[in-house]
């Protein structure tokens, strides 16, 4: 499974304010460029902390997708408490496939019926949750749309295949805001060495597109 990310960061490389509050970054352009992103997954899958921040399914049709271009998009959420939204518009769109991905101890009582709902027992829920995505929902490109600490797991485990990155020229500033890549780091000896595939301007945006292995 092909494993991308997709976010809108300011030029100090934020996601959001350091009120996690949802800010949109980018213009009509970067919101038509993530519709394309979209378009050719099978799936999505955020964090929790994203999820309750932003609660908006991810509606685009499959137009390109290799699977099975008229069943519902996979919407899912990665949760380790499973906070969150038991009433949402997330869960209200019928053109989308909800999925609740919890940790061992996450609390996953109370989501609506039609909503799947899956516990891991392993150690790596991370990679639990796409394997997961690949064998039951039959995800071969997958788009992640963060935040910060979700995209930390995935390259962690060395299972980011793609980032793409869309440069907005606003500076968000905060030291505790959300950056593209949190979680406790990665120290000298382990960096993350990225593949710039291609780059484009768009008036004040760069649409960044890097390659992770
Ligand atoms: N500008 C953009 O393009 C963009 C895109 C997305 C998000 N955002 C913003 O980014 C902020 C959220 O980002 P964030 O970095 O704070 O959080 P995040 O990556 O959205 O979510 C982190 C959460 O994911 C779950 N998680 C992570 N690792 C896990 C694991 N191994 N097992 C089980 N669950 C795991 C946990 O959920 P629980 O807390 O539920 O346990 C964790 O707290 C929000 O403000 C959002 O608006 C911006």
């Amino acid at each position: 499974m092909r494993v991308f990310s997709n976010n809108a960061m300011s030029l100090d490389g934020k996601l959001a304010t350091r009120r996690q509050d949802h800010v949109a970054l980018g213009s009509d352009e970067d919101r038509r460029w993530m519709g394309v992103l979209r378009a050719g997954s099978d799936g999505v899958l955020i964090g929790g902390a994203t999820f309750r921040n932003w609660d908006l399914p991810c509606v685009e049709a499959r137009g390109q997708g290799p699977h099975s271009p008229t069943s519902p998009i996979v919407n899912a959420v990665l949760t380790r408490t499973g906070v969150g939204p038991r009433e949402s518009r997330f869960f209200r769109e019928p053109r989308t496939r909800p999925v609740i991905l919890g940790g061992p101890g996450a609390e996953l009582a109370g989501f609506p019926a039609h909503v799947a709902v899956h516990r891991s027992e392993g150690p790596s829920t991370v990679a639990w949750a796409l394997d997961l995505l690949e064998h039951e929902y039959g995800c071969r490109s997958l788009l992640v749309e963060g935040g910060g600490d979700l995209l930390f797991r995935l390259l962690e485990i060395e299972r980011l295949d793609e980032l793409f990155v869309t440069l907005c020229p606003s500076i968000v500033g905060g030291r505790d805001a959300t950056t593209l890549v949190d979680g406790e780091g990665f120290l000298a000896g382990q960096l993350r060495q990225l593949r710039l595939l291609d780059f484009r301007r768009v008036e004040e945006e760069i649409f960044l597109h890097y390659a992770c292995r």
